[in-house]
């Protein structure tokens, strides 16, 4: 195989209660790219559409994911990676992670699969340092591995896939305006109470517990976040209006994507996520803010080959 087009799906990271650590991959939203092999060694980023992103390999997120699978690679060759993005960079739902992942997705599928599924997440971390100065995998894992994914641990990395249920289906409104995950950390807090803290592992069991179970409520009660929701969601207008609305018109909960300024809902069925994706857009409508709405189904894949 000489060159392979694939899918490479956008992400919800930090599901409201597990920052850093929780994710989950759209089903039907992402980006996709072409990955070849070259007899000239290194990474060329040949062509992006879409974005106006940087060529240079060193400062492309899919250049640096690409070298540092190279780099463990026993290879001599090259690669030529065409990225076609979907995704708007500073959008909360995975850009950077997106064409990350599926760097190193392709290289090892046109390598015959040599590296798990993990190495190509610390891999495809290299390329969230440079995006946003800390090698954080609550998006690229679910980009990879598909479904929801936990970070148990970083150091080591410890990446535990959870089922999805088969019925959950999310809505994702994303406003027309850039935060850049690097501002939105800034304006965090290093420290919270234990008050924060017993609420916050709660529900971070709690969801995982509902994923496992197919508890439906049980997921929804869980989609709260007491510790960077609160700072983060003064970035984004009408928030508290738009995750009101979204669990008025029937979402199990709501909360921000990443770090903003999407705000997600989780939904039993596809006709709730597309209620509540009518409520959402009924409130951004009045704002003049320029707005994308997606319903997508959870991935039950990760970055995968289109024809
Ligand atoms: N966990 C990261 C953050 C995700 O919230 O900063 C960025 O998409």
């Amino acid at each position: 195989m000489e060159e392979v087009h694939i899918f490479c799906p956008a992400t919800i990271a930090n599901v409201s209660c597990g920052f850093d650590v929780l994710g989950l991959a759209l089903d039907s939203v992402g980006d996709t790219m072409i990955v070849r092999k070259t007899e000239e060694p290194g990474i060329k980023i040949s062509k992006i559409t879409g974005q106006d992103l940087p060529l240079t390999t060193e400062k492309n997120v899919a250049g640096v994911a690409g070298l540092a699978l190279l780099e463990k690679a026993n290879y001599k060759g090259g690669f030529e990676i065409e990225i076609h993005k979907k995704i708007k960079p500073g959008s909360g739902i995975g850009s950077s992670a997106a064409s990350s992942a599926g760097a190193v997705a392709g290289m090892n599928m046109l390598l015959g699969n040599p590296f798990t599924l993990s190495e190509l997440v610390t891999f495809a971390m290299q390329g969230e340092k440079l995006a946003s100065n800390v090698a954080h995998a609550d998006n690229v894992a679910p980009a990879l591995f598909g479904g929801f994914t936990l970070v148990r641990s970083y150091e080591p990395l410890d990446v535990i896939p959870i089922p999805t249920p088969t019925a959950l289906y999310a809505t994702v409104i994303h406003p027309q305006i850039e935060i850049k995950t690097a501002d939105s950390r800034k304006i965090l807090k290093n420290t919270f109470s234990l008050t924060q803290g017993i609420k916050q592992w709660g529900n971070v069991g709690g969801l995982v517990a509902g994923l496992f179970t197919n508890d439906y409520e049980l997921i929804g009660r869980s989609l709260e976040d007491h510790i960077i929701e609160p700072i983060r969601s003064i970035l984004i207008p009408e928030f508290a209006n738009v995750t009101q609305a979204a669990k008025k018109a029937g979402a199990l909960g709501a909360g921000i994507s990443g770090s903003g300024p999407s705000i997600f809902a989780l939904s039993e069925g596809e006709q709730i996520a597309k209620k509540v994706a009518d409520a959402m857009r009924k409130i951004y409508s009045s704002t003049g803010i320029d707005f994308d709405i997606h319903v997508s189904k959870i991935a039950t894949k990760g970055v995968r080959t289109i024809a």
